[in-house]
Parts: structure tokens; C-alpha cells; sequence
């Protein structure tokens, strides 16, 4: 007789919760289908979690002690769908170190700890993947790593986080105020009852840094993006921003510049005219500029239990195609200059309170243009708000920018400058 052993390749999932329990769902719907692929039995074997699962299709898989993982020489992959920072980070370590491929969605771990991870993972000879740590189920971790890569890449506009986004397009949509789309969001599952990470802009920030560093072939730590959320967005700003043929978009942006990287989140007016214009609700997006390609946008579910879990899917195969250690990225290694304080030019939308009057309107508009030149263009006073009127700056610097603002406040028509944003180019 001739035996022939079945070559084993079983996976656990650490985590059965959203994203966690979609990756069970998928596998149980392709195990056969990539057994046959592989030429190896590929399937799931064991999911740690401390819930009780009874009833539920998962029960069968079900272990609460880690070393049920970590001690089976049979699990050859591990999945972390384990949320928060800490306890997901361990876990990734401890399977690393256990000799075992690694893929997580956590961008929290792979923000903080990407390096170290995929060092370890070089020096146990597994992989440490994480396509669906940004954008969720779109495509954009490997066709950067490898598809874009003969690119020199000089900027990234992303759309990454799709609560603000149903949140802006909500608020413009249906005129409503930052708190009651903030419920709404929070009513259908969007936000969370702690929706900092999402409105402040904490959560693209570890998006973009993970890309950028990708991109830029040197390390950028999210704690150096600078970080504006959509708090202090109002109705009134879509509306008179609409007025001049923009849209706002809280844009994860980076791009190299003379002195190093300029990286942040914050709203910005993007042209109705531009791909990303056009992203609308829960959707993400990611605009990449190289110098091969022009622009690339890549688009689809940013969230969401399968879509994620595809991209989860993706890196399995990827392993299964692929088991031995890659080189390392340079991002390991070298870290990349992040610039501050930019003298670049920019456009920046402005927002006033300025006292209506029938006639005042002219003479708001000529008092920004004497401050602001002729190529200031005044968006007019807001429908929804006769005191709130807006206008758009020629390019100019940030500090130039600053000290207009101030000459500008000294105009007896502007009570105050209320609320300024950049226009994305
Ligand atoms: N809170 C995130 C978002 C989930 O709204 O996009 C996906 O990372």
C-alpha cells in the first residue's frame, strides 16, 4: 500500500465577532474549494473566544484557553479579529513567536506595533498580514506592496472611515445638526456609544500612517498625524461650499513634499468634479498618485462583517500561495520625516459671522477681497443661517492664511472668523 498523507493546514480564529465570525462563515462556504486549490486540507479547527456561543454555528470550534491555539502544532495560520489594542497585540505576538502565519484586521496593532510584528514574523520564517486593516474589503495593502510598487508614490487621499462619512453625507443631505446625525449614526450600528475614535479622526489616522508607510518605504507613526474631526462641521458649511462646487470630506491625506512627509485628517473641501466627491455613505475610498500610474482609485465597503472578512480571506490565500518569509519592507527599519509646518500654498474655505443686512453683501464680499485679493471667491451668506456667510482663499500659506484671518476680523462687517478647512487639490 501507498499512503499518502493529507497535508494539513488549519486555522484559528481568535476574536468571534463581527469580522471574526464572517471569517468562520467564509471558510466554512470555501473550505472544499481551497482544499482542492491547495491540494491540502485547509479548514477552520479552533475559535478562542470567552462568549458563549451556544446554537450558533461556531460552538463546534469553540476554545477559551489560548494554549488550545498557541501548544496545537496542526494550526498553521492564526486569524486576529480581537478589537482594542493590548490583548490583540499579545496575541499576535504569542502566534508569531508559536511559529504560526499571522493575519489581523486590528489597525489599532498593526498601527502601534506593525514593525515588530512583521519583523518577528520574518525571524520565525511565517507571514504577518493585514489587508483588512484599512479600507476593509477593498483591495489596497497589496496592490500598494506589490501591483503599485514599481511607482514612486507621492500622495494618498483616502476616504477611511466610514461613519464620518455617512455622518457628512447624512448632515448635508438631510440639513441635520452634528448631534442628531451623530444618533442617527449611532441608532444603525455606524458610531459607537464612544464615537471619539471615529468623529475626532483617531481611527483614518492609524489608517493613513499604516499606508503611508507602506507608500513612503519609511515608518509613520499615527501619533504624528495631525488629527481635526467633522465635530465642528455645520449644515451651513455643505450648503455654501455646494455653492462653489465643492463637497466636504473628512480626508486621511499624505503626501511627500521637499522636506519629508505631510500627513493629516481633517475635512476638507474636495472639488464635486473629483473622484472622491462622489463617495458617498458608509463607502470608502483611496486615491493614490504615483508616478507611473497618474491617479488610482480604489473604492467599495470600508466596514462591514464580510467584506472584511474577504479581505481576510485574501491574505489566507495569499499565505497558502505563499508560506515562506518575504523580504522585509523598508518601513521596518527606517522611518520616514514627517514636516509639520508646511509653507505650501493651499486654498482654504473660510466661514464668518458677519451681521445680514440687504446691502451688507457687497461689502462683505469686497472687504475679503481687499484682504484677500481679487481671487478670494465669496460663497455668499449661508440659506439656512443669515448671520454665517463663506468665501474661498487664493493659495496661499498657512501663516499668510493666519494673518489674513486676523486683518480680516478688523473688518466691521465680520464679527469672527468661525471655522476654516483646506480645499484638497
Ligand atoms: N469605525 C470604522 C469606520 C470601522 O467607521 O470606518 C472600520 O474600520
Amino acid at each position: 500500500y501507498l499512503f499518502r498523507r493529507i497535508k494539513m493546514f488549519n486555522i484559528a480564529i481568535l476574536g468571534c465577532g463581527v469580522v471574526g465570525s464572517g471569517v468562520a462563515d467564509i471558510l466554512f462556504d470555501k473550505q472544499a474549494e481551497l482544499s482542492k486549490r491547495f491540494n491540502q486540507e485547509v479548514k477552520l479547527s479552533k475559535i478562542l473566544d470567552i462568549k458563549n456561543m451556544d446554537g450558533t454555528p461556531y460552538a463546534p470550534y469553540l476554545v477559551t484557553e489560548p494554549a488550545e491555539v498557541f501548544d496545537d502544532p496542526s494550526i498553521k495560520l492564526v486569524v486576529v479579529t480581537i478589537g482594542g489594542l493590548d490583548l490583540a497585540a499579545d496575541r499576535c505576538f504569542a502566534a508569531l513567536r508559536a511559529g504560526k502565519h499571522v493575519v489581523t484586521s486590528n489597525k489599532a496593532v498593526v498601527a502601534a506595533y506593525g514593525r515588530e510584528l512583521t519583523k518577528l514574523a520574518y525571524e520565525n520564517n511565517v507571514r504577518f498580514l493585514y489587508e483588512a486593516s484599512v479600507g476593509g474589503g477593498i483591495p489596497i495593502i497589496r496592490p500598494m506592496n506589490i501591483c503599485l510598487s514599481a511607482n514612486d508614490i507621492y500622495e494618498i487621499q483616502g476616504i477611511l472611515n466610514g461613519t464620518t462619512n455617512y455622518m457628512l453625507t447624512g448632515m448635508y443631505k438631510d440639513k441635520m445638526s452634528f448631534d442628531d446625525i451623530l444618533k442617527d449614526a449611532q441608532a444603525k450600528g455606524y458610531a459607537e456609544a464612544d464615537p471619539t475614535a471615529d468623529v475626532d479622526g483617531f481611527d483614518a489616522a492609524r489608517k493613513i500612517a499604516i499606508l503611508s508607510s507602506i507608500a513612503y518605504n519609511g515608518f509613520v507613526d499615527f501619533e504624528d498625524v495631525k488629527c481635526i474631526g467633522i465635530r465642528n462641521v455645520i449644515y451651513a458649511d455643505h450648503e455654501l461650499a455646494a455653492t462653489g462646487g465643492f463637497a466636504i470630506k473628512l480626508i486621511a491625506g499624505s503626501k511627500i513634499t521637499e522636506k519629508g512627509v505631510r500627513i493629516s485628517v481633517e475635512p476638507k473641501l474636495v472639488s464635486k468634479s473629483s473622484m472622491l466627491a462622489a463617495v458617498n455613505s458608509v463607502y470608502n475610498a483611496v486615491l493614490v498618485r504615483g508616478s507611473y500610474t497618474g491617479d488610482s482609485l480604489f473604492y467599495g465597503q470600508g466596514a462591514g462583517k464580510l467584506a472584511t472578512a474577504s479581505a481576510i480571506l485574501g491574505d489566507i490565500i495569499e499565505i497558502l500561495e505563499a508560506p515562506e518569509r518575504q523580504n522585509l519592507p523598508a518601513f521596518v527599519e527606517k522611518a520616514a520625516t514627517i514636516v509639520k509646518d508646511s509653507q505650501e500654498k493651499e486654498r482654504f474655505y473660510v466661514r464668518v459671522k458677519a451681521e445680514f443686512k440687504d446691502t451688507e453683501s457687497e461689502e462683505l464680499k469686497s472687504c475679503i477681497n481687499s484682504v484677500f485679493g481679487d481671487n478670494a471667491v465669496y460663497l455668499g451668506y449661508a440659506l439656512s443661517d443669515n448671520s454665517t456667510a463663506a468665501f474661498i482663499t487664493d493659495y496661499c500659506s498657512e501663516s499668510e492664511f493666519n494673518n489674513k484671518c486676523e486683518e480680516l476680523a478688523n473688518c466691521s462687517y465680520v464679527e469672527a472668523v468661525t471655522y476654516t478647512m483646506r480645499v484638497a487639490e
